[in-house]
């Protein structure tokens, strides 16, 4: 007994000495690196790998009996969150990872969340230790004040996931002018009762405010129509992506048979073509005269204009202390601990990358809706409609927030009615918390001071 008792606390002791050296060579090899290859060798020598790529090497353990259950649902967890092989090959490649990378790596530090503590208890060298902590965030730091940040931020929140907006990007004033009549002109659409502001209003903040759209012959679509302010901002255009800009999102709906209907830009030129004025203010812009291209170049040159700036929050995080009120920035506060600015990020809060919908929990097999026609059933594979990739099925572009008290309902299947059922389906699907019915009010009442102002007026 004695002897079993002596050689445990040997083992403990050389297993301590071990663990010191470990740690103290993995010091002295981190200043030996450059900044970049630091960070590599503090994702991998931590084993973020093991959770986070496609295709983990499975540690040795994986097929213990006990461990397997929790290694499994971890790494299909860990993937669904963050793809750290993907952040390793920028960085290779010389690339910045996305803001929203960063921003969730930085959450996962100063939350001191990973690798999970289950994990850890297995695989005692993995976590990070305080120095490892410290350049994660500074690389972070730098990285996003080089890269994401406009500048427009006080000092106080110079280094924070969200910015405030850009007042307004570079235009071709007259193609804005043009794009803007063509924005609402029902010739685009097969019986000239449907422009694009009948589906994305501007007086009512971009939105049809309906769960689905009422296209042409009054058919209902099969997915929310998100708003047309501030998206020049994202990085692609559509719930999945499926459109790389602005200007190829346009002509989408004009043929979209449940939307505009119309048959060819042949067919809507022939229209157009029969407007004098239309014509000569065209010919005027683009001497080669009516096409698809030039069509939807100068929409997409109008809809860059459709930023709305200057919300409370934007005046608050320029520098305005007195812009929101005590609950108001509490509620950023907990949008910020609760991991929401991990996904809802940068100026637009938002429309930064695609996200599986349902990390936490199964979103679809839970949802009340049934998807019981084919559109809503093929919208629902959100990013996978772009790709063919079985990696992206039910990965969405997460919406931007600005101006979201004004565009309910929510979620890409519109059946989130208020702010307040989002944030809860948000806490209970994509972080995997519940909070006080007072600290989800609170995160409700911080999105209601998002809503910026277009042409001088707040929107409504
Ligand atoms: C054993 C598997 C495992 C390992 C190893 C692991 N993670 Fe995770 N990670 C997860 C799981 C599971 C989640 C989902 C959230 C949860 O359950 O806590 C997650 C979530 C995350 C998130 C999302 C935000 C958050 O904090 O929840 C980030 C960022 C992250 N991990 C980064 C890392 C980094 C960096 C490392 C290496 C230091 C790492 N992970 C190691 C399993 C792992
Ligand atoms: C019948 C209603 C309807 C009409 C008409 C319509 N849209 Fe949409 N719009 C939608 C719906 C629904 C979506 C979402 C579709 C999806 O993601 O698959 C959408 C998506 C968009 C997006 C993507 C926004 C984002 O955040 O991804 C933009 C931009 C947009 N529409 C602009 C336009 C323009 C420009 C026109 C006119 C050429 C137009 N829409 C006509 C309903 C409509
Ligand atoms: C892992 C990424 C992620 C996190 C974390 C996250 N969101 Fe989201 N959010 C999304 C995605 C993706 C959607 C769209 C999902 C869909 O439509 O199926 C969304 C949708 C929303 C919407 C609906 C917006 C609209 O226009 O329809 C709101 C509001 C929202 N999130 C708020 C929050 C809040 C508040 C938190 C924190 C409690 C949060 N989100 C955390 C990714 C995330």
């Amino acid at each position: 007994m004695k002897k079993i008792l002596l050689s445990v606390g040997a083992l403990l002791v050389i297993g301590s000495m071990v663990f010191a050296y470990q740690r103290y060579t993995n010091a002295k090899e981190l200043d030996r690196f450059t900044s970049n290859e630091q960070i590599k060798h503090i994702l991998t020598s931590n084993r973020c790998l093991d959770c986070h790529s496609q295709s983990p090497e499975l540690p040795f353990y994986a097929s213990f009996p006990i461990a397997e259950g929790i290694i499994q649902e971890d790494i299909q967890k860990g993937y669904k969150y963050i793809d750290i092989e993907s952040i390793i090959e920028a960085i290779d490649n010389g690339n910045t990872p996305s803001e929203v990378d960063l921003a969730k790596i930085e959450q996962s530090i100063i939350n001191q969340s990973m690798p999970p503590a289950k994990f850890t208890a297995l695989h005692w060298h993995s976590s990070l230790d305080e120095k490892e902590r410290e350049i994660m965030l500074n690389w972070i730091k730098e990285n996003r004040s080089k890269i994401y940040s406009n500048g427009l931020s006080s000092s106080t929140f110079a280094n924070e996931a969200v910015q405030p907006l850009i007042d307004s990007l570079a235009v071709n004033p007259a193609k804005v002018a043009l794009g803007e009549k063509l924005y609402h002109d029902t010739r685009l659409s097969k019986d000239n009762n449907l422009s694009c502001a009948t589906c994305h209003s501007l007086d009512s903040a971009g939105v049809d405010r309906l769960q689905f759209s009422k296209g042409i012959y009054d058919q209902i679509g099969g997915i929310n129509a998100p708003t047309v302010f501030n998206a020049a901002l994202h990085i692609a255009q559509f719930w999945d992506g499926r459109a790389a800009d602005l200007q190829a999102q346009a002509g989408g709906p004009p043929f979209d048979m449940l939307e505009m209907g119309s048959e060819s830009w042949d067919e809507i030129i022939a229209k157009l073509a029969k407007d004098p004025e239309l014509t000569a203010e065209f010919l005027s812009i683009y001497p080669d005269g009516y096409s698809g291209n030039n069509i939807t170049d100068a929409i997409a040159e109008f809809e860059k204009t459709l930023l709305t700036p200057n919300s409370r929050f934007d005046l608050y995080l320029k520098g305005d202390a007195t812009a929101l009120n005590q609950e108001e920035i509490e509620g950023y506060e907990l949008f910020k601990a609760n991991n929401c600015a991990t996904c809802h990020v940068g100026q637009a809060i938002g429309g930064q990358s695609y996200e599986y919908m349902g990390i936490v929990a199964d979103y679809f097999a839970e949802r009340e809706m049934k998807a019981d026609r084919d559109i809503i059933k093929t919208k629902d594979q959100g990013h996978f409609n772009a790709t063919n990739d079985t990696k992206d099925l039910q990965r969405f572009k997460t919406p931007s927030l600005r101006n979201v008290a004004l565009t309910a309902p929510y979620l890409h299947d519109g059946t989130a009615e208020t702010l307040e059922d989002a944030t809860r389906i948000m806490l209970k699907y994509q972080v995997g918390k519940s909070l006080s019915d007072e600290d989800i009010n609170k995160i409700v009442l911080f999105m209601n001071t998002l809503n910026g102002q277009y042409k001088g007026s707040t929107l409504k």
